[in-house]
C-alpha cells in the first residue's frame, strides 16, 4: 500500500501528496537524477530488435530536409540501412517503440516506480532511440508523460504557448511554430514530468558516440467523448443480458388520425422519450464499465496460452510458487470486482487482499498466500482459467 507521509526519491524527495497537489495535471516539473544509477534498460540494438517484431507496435520518424515522415513497423534490417548513423542535418531521425513493458520485465518494474498514480491511468512505456539532432518535433500530447532519460542526453524545450496550431498535412502532429519558454539539458537518470497539451520539443544530444533513449511513461486521460461512447456501448451489452431487457412494447391506443401519414408526431415522440428515461444506470454500471473497459487489452494485444497442466497440479504449484500477472495483463479493482483483462470476478473477503495484492504489484508469493490461509476453490478455479488463457504465469525465481 502506498503510504501518505514517504518522501519519494523519484520524486526529488517530495511525497506522493506534494506532487499530486502542485504539479499532477498541472505543471511540469524536472527532477534531477531521480533514478540514480539509471542508464537505461536495453541498448539501441535491442530496441531495434523489438521493433522487428510483429506484434510490436514501432515507428520511424524522419525528418528530411525540413520535412516530417513517419512509417510504421514492424521492421526489418533493410529499413534502418538508409537511416544516417553520424549525425546530419538534413536527415535527423528516431526510432520510437510502444508498449516496452508488454515484452520486457525490468521495464514493467520500472512502471511499479510509478505507484503513486493510479493503474488505471497508465498507458505504456515508449522507448525512443535517436542520434544527434534527432526526434519527433515541437509537438503536445493528450498524456501526462514523464520522460526518463536513458543513456546520452536530451534538450527539453518547453512552451507556455497556447497556439497549438498543427502543420496542416504532416504525418505526425507537428506545432506550426514554438515559442520556447524554458530549456533543459538532462542526462542519464533525470526525469520530466510534464502534464496534457504543454507544447514540448524534445531534441536528442549525443554524448561522446553514446546517443540518447528516452523512456516515456505515458498516463492516459481518456477523452470524454471516448469514455461516453465507451460507455453506452456498455449500456447496450448490460440491456441485452438476461434479466435486464426493459419490458413491454410501444404502445399508442391513444392514436388519432394524422394530417401526413409520413409525419413522425410529436406524441410519438413524447412516448420514446418517456421510455429512453427507463434506461438508468448506477454508480455500479460506471464503476463495472471503467473495470471492464480500462482492463480491456488493446486489439493488438495476443496472449500465448500456458501449456495445460490439471487443476490438481495448479492448484499445487500456484500454492508451492504464488503466481505473476504476465507482462501484457492488466488489473484493476473496485470496491466490490476484480477486473483482468477486460474479465471480472468477485471473491470471498478472505482472498480480497491477495487479489488487491496481485492488482497492485502484479504478483502473490507463496509466502503471502500462506500468511492468508490458502485461497477459496472457486478462486483458484477462476485463477487455472485465468493461467490457461495465458494471463498469468509461475514465478521461475
Ligand atoms: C521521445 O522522442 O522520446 C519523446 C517523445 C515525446 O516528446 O513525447
Ligand atoms: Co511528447
Amino acid at each position: 500500500m502506498n503510504n501518505q507521509n514517504q518522501p519519494l526519491p523519484i520524486l526529488g524527495g517530495m511525497t506522493a501528496n506534494e506532487f499530486l497537489k502542485n504539479y499532477w495535471h498541472k505543471k511540469p516539473l524536472l527532477i534531477k537524477n531521480a533514478i540514480p544509477s539509471f542508464n537505461g534498460l536495453l541498448t539501441p540494438e535491442e530496441l531495434a530488435g523489438l521493433a522487428c517484431e510483429d506484434e510490436v507496435q514501432s515507428r520511424i520518424v524522419e525528418e528530411i530536409k525540413g520535412k516530417w515522415h513517419a512509417s510504421h513497423g514492424p521492421f526489418n534490417e533493410d529499413d534502418f540501412v538508409n537511416l544516417p548513423e553520424t549525425p546530419d542535418p538534413k536527415h535527423r531521425w528516431t526510432l520510437l517503440v510502444q508498449s516496452v513493458n508488454h515484452h520486457l520485465h525490468e521495464a514493467s518494474e520500472l512502471l511499479s516506480r510509478f505507484n503513486f498514480i493510479p493503474h488505471a491511468r497508465l498507458d505504456d512505456l515508449m522507448v525512443s532511440y535517436a542520434p544527434d539532432g534527432g526526434g519527433v518535433g515541437p509537438h503536445f500530447d493528450s498524456y501526462d508523460v514523464f520522460l526518463l532519460q536513458g543513456q546520452g542526453k536530451r534538450l527539453w524545450r518547453i512552451s507556455d504557448q497556447t497556439d497549438l496550431t498543427l502543420v496542416e498535412g504532416a504525418p505526425l502532429r507537428i506545432l506550426k511554430s514554438f515559442d520556447t519558454t524554458q530549456e533543459w539539458l538532462v542526462e542519464a537518470g533525470d526525469l520530466l514530468y510534464l502534464p496534457p497539451h504543454l507544447a514540448h520539443w524534445g531534441i536528442a544530444v549525443s554524448d561522446g558516440d553514446v546517443d540518447c533513449m528516452t523512456y516515456s511513461i505515458g498516463f492516459r486521460a481518456p477523452k470524454v467523448q471516448e469514455l461516453a461512447t465507451e460507455f453506452l456501448g456498455y449500456m447496450q451489452d448490460t440491456l441485452n443480458k438476461e434479466g435486464n431487457a426493459l419490458p413491454g412494447i410501444y404502445q399508442d391506443a391513444d392514436l388519432t388520425l394524422q394530417a401526413h401519414p409520413a409525419e413522425i408526431s410529436h406524441s410519438m415522440i413524447t412516448k420514446v422519450a418517456d421510455i429512453l428515461k427507463r434506461i438508468q444506470w448506477s454508480d455500479q454500471h460506471v464503476a463495472d464499465f471503467l473495470g471492464t473497459y480500462l482492463s480491456e487489452p488493446k486489439p493488438d494485444i495476443i496472449f500465448d496460452p500456458n501449456k495445460k497442466i490439471s487443476l490438481q497440479k495448479f492448484s499445487e504449484r500456484l500454492i508451492q510458487n504464488g503466481i505473476c500477472l504476465d507482462l501484457k495483463s492488466q488489473m484493476l479493482f473496485t470496491e466490490h470486482y476484480f477486473y483482468l483483462n477486460g474479465e471480472s470476478i468477485t471473491t470471498s473477503t478472505e482472498s480480497a487482499s491477495l487479489m488487491k495484492t496481485l492488482a497492485d504489484y502484479r504478483k502473490i508469493s507463496a509466502r503471502e498466500i500462506q500468511a492468508c490461509g490458502g485461497i477459496d476453490t472457486s478462486l483458484i478455479s477462476k485463477l487455472y482459467e485465468w493461467y490457461m488463457a495465458g494471463y498469468l504465469y509461475f514465478d521461475k525465481t
